[in-house]
């Protein structure tokens, strides 16, 4: 065996959840591996969740306790913070400030911070001198980070494309599978703890739109940028739309997707229909999946389980492996001062492909009164189907388009809201060949 250094890497870890949990496992269970590869012995010295009466299925009485987390960026026997407590403020942020400025390295999961004051603290390692790291926060168990920030950086990326969020692919996988309604489909996902009993972080996108900032952060050399980030999530999806979908050849998927292009960089969160023949189309469940594409290397993907305590620990541990063995680049894979400011492309002039649904009076000269409504705005239909009855009246009609602006497409909505023969608002999708 080749030597170690002589002294191990002490962890100090806040946050004994879930992921926690998880990362004392691993470095309890493997540390002869981990000692091995990362050439020194990883141990953990402290810990700090809220609860010190909390059973957490692991004996803690070795290491050092506090009550509060901030404490362990000051406490010696402690070389490198693990922050696993979650939130983009209150102690996560006050503990990764003080880590930071006092040059200890620091690895988190946490998304929310990172998409949130990620360039502060990116700013504050580099004067420091230490690691920041985060591959966790984005997709569980995928070294996502490590490819956009190593084995690509050889490219420039053009795109890429991102389911990062379980809840929501599971409860599509489950109103297509079954036949089931977004409504029932959450309360059974909220009953396996599959969903959060406040889910609205992961259904409303949020939770997605923190991941994509930090990917397109990391893609474009940007910053993280949250207000630049239009998202939407799938509570509005309703189960006639996924049938269309199939019907049509495709899959609905909330994605995270960001571009950049001569004009700027676009980047969004929402549901979109993806080609059946699309790798996207076929990552079902709990899955998380990332196609990146480069300019040298084409398109590469990444697919794998996007959370819970193994994967997200295995990821969290990879960094800490990294800090061991010295690697210390700066966070964003670009210095913050060469950090670009590239304009942001709102969604109205993105052009696309677009699915649109609408509940119409089933009498003669309905079919004119849409094409006319789409004519007036320039929008030309690629496919156009009718259906049966449908729930609550009247007939579907289902149209997709050819490549036109966002802004021309939602404009042809209002046409179709102004006729007396619709019946409700329309449904709107856009398709993304990824
Ligand atoms: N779970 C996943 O699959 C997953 C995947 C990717 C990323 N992440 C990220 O990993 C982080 C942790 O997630 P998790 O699922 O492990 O969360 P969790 O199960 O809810 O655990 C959170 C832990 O933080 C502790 N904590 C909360 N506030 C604290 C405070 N003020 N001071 C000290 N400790 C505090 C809690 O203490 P008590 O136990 O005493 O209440 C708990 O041990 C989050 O940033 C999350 O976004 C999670």
């Amino acid at each position: 065996m080749s030597e170690l250094k002589r002294k191990p890497l002490r962890l100090g870890v806040a946050g004994l959840g879930t992921v926690g949990v998880g990362v004392v496992n691993i470095v309890e269970n493997s540390g002869d591996m981990l000692s091995t590869r990362a050439g020194q012995r990883i141990v953990v010295s402290a810990v700090s969740a809220r609860d010190r009466g909390r059973d957490r299925g692991i004996d803690l009485s070795a290491y050092g306790w506090h009550d509060n987390a901030v404490d362990l960026a000051g406490d010696d026997s402690v070389d490198l913070v693990v922050e696993l407590m979650g939130g983009s403020d209150g102690p996560a942020y006050a503990l990764a400030k003080a880590c930071l400025a006092a040059g200890k390295p620091f690895v988190t999961a946490n998304k929310a911070l990172i998409a949130t004051h990620g360039k502060e603290l990116a700013a504050l390692a580099e004067a420091s001198k230490t690691a920041l790291r985060f591959e966790a926060a984005v997709a569980g168990g995928l070294p996502v980070v490590k490819a956009l920030m190593e084995g690509l950086t050889a490219n420039k990326i053009n795109e890429l494309y991102g389911i990062l969020n379980r809840t929501c692919n599971y409860i599509l996988t489950r109103m297509e599978r079954e036949k089931l309604a977004f409504d029932d489909v959450l309360s059974e996902a909220q009953k396996i703890g599959y969903a959060e009993a406040d889910p609205t972080f992961d259904i409303d996108g949020i939770d997605t739109a923190h991941k994509t900032a930090i990917l397109a952060a990391i893609a474009f050399g940007i910053a993280p940028d949250l207000g630049n980030l239009p998202t939407e999530g799938i509570r509005n999806i309703a189960p006639v739309d996924i049938d269309y979908a199939r019907e049509l050849g495709y899959r609905i998927k909330l994605l995270g997707v960001a571009r950049q292009t001569g004009e700027g960089v676009e980047v969004r969160v929402h549901p979109a229909m993806v080609p059946l023949s699309s790798p996207l189309a076929s990552v079902m469940d709990a899955t998380n999946a990332v196609l990146i594409t480069g300019d040298q290397v084409g398109q590469t993907g990444y697919e794998g389980p996007g959370a819970g305590q193994g994967p997200t620990a295995s990821s969290v541990i990879a960094d800490v492996v990294d800090v061991a063995r010295g690697i210390c680049y700066p966070p964003l894979g670009v210095p913050v001062n060469d950090l670009k400011k590239l304009p942001y492309l709102g969604s109205e002039s993105h052009i696309g492909t677009y699915y649109i649904r609408l509940r119409v009076t089933d009498v003669p000269g309905v079919m004119a009164e849409i094409t006319q409504s789409l004519a007036a705005e320039t929008v030309s239909i690629e496919s156009m189907l009718q259906r049966g009855h449908a729930e609550g009246g009247g007939v579907y009609i289902v149209l997709t388009t050819h490549e036109t602006t966002e802004q021309s497409a939602i404009a042809a909505l209002s046409h179709f809201n102004a006729l007396d023969c619709v019946l409700e608002s329309p449904a709107m999708l856009r398709i993304e060949t990824a």
